[in-house]
């Protein structure tokens, strides 16, 4: 739990950038349905973001690539009915922004419109950057992301970490700031070394939210999944799984299952009983019906 003070309502976008001036750190998590947005509310979080892993961890692809806009704003609609305070930020999928500044606006839109998303996030820098500045100027804040881009992680060989060379990292720098003057208010830094998270960190204004970067971004994200040990399978090294729920979830589900079979479920206690007069009338009732 959060130990800020907590204030009633939204929290505003421009306390993001105090809380960097503050040096205080940002937090994020992802969130895909209104129980999670519940949890992670109460939690005292910054931002949600409901995150385009939907398309893996909650839709079952195997990339993000696949996931469509509307089933991005369906999601958003489920976070966004039950996050109070925390930002939501509805990531666009790809495919949504890409083709030009004005799909990109409209697909924003779209997602604040309808998703009731209250931010919008898409992936890259250089041409991207103009989608970054066509949302911005449209009034709609935009959250930008560098490093390990998923959408585009066919390009970049694959799932793993970029900026390892002196150039790559030169050149992640750059787009950071590129994002930053097309009017990004925050940048996610995926996947990158730590100390190029950190002097991307100290060049920026805006905050930067790390994940697999380092200790020095001024937030941090996880997926729900990772953090709360939901997703099979292996979780990458930046990961820090804080619970082991897809265990817990088996064994309660298997002690169900036991429980049926066995006739151990339900119990008395699980019943709805019928006054006594009632039953014998229904039961007189079943034997006129033969
Ligand atoms: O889609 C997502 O969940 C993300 C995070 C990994 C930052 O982009």
């Amino acid at each position: 739990m959060s130990t800020r003070p907590r204030t009633a309502g939204k929290l505003p976008l421009p306390e993001l950038a105090e809380m960097k001036r503050r040096q205080d750190r940002i937090v994020m998590v992802t969130a895909y349905d209104a129980p999670a947005a519940r949890l992670a509310d109460a939690a005292g979080v910054e931002l949600i973001l409901v995150g385009d892993t939907a398309a893996m961890v909650m839709l079952g692809h195997e990339s993000t690539v696949p996931v469509t806009l509307d089933e991005m704003i369906f999601l958003t609609r489920a976070v966004t009915r039950a996050a109070t305070r925390p930002i939501v930020v509805g990531d666009l999928p790809f495919g949504s922004y890409q083709p030009s500044d004005a799909e990109a606006v409209a697909s924003a839109i779209r997602m604040v419109k309808e998703g009731g998303a209250d931010v919008v996030k898409l992936e890259g820098a250089g041409r991207m950057a103009a989608r970054v500045n066509a949302i911005a100027e449209s009034g709609i804040g935009v959250m930008g992301h560098v490093g390990l881009t998923p959408q585009s992680a066919t390009k970049l060989g694959g799932f793993r970490a970029q900026g390892r060379t002196a150039a790559a990292a030169l050149a992640l720098y750059r787009d950071a700031l590129e994002l930053e003057a097309a009017g990004a208010f925050a940048i996610v830094l995926e996947a990158l070394p730590a100390p190029v998270a950190a002097a991307i960190t100290g060049a920026l204004s805006v905050p930067t939210i790390g994940i697999g970067a380092g200790p020095d971004c001024d937030g941090q994200v996880l997926v729900w999944h990772d953090l709360l040990g939901l997703y099979p399978g292996g979780t990458p090294r930046f990961v820090k799984r804080y619970a082991e729920l897809a265990d817990e979830i088996a064994d309660a589900l298997g002690r169900y299952a036991t429980d049926v079979r066995a006739g151990a479920f339900p119990e008395e206690r699980h019943t709805y009983s019928i006054p006594d007069d009632e039953l014998a009338e229904f039961e007189a009732g079943l034997s006129e019906q033969h």
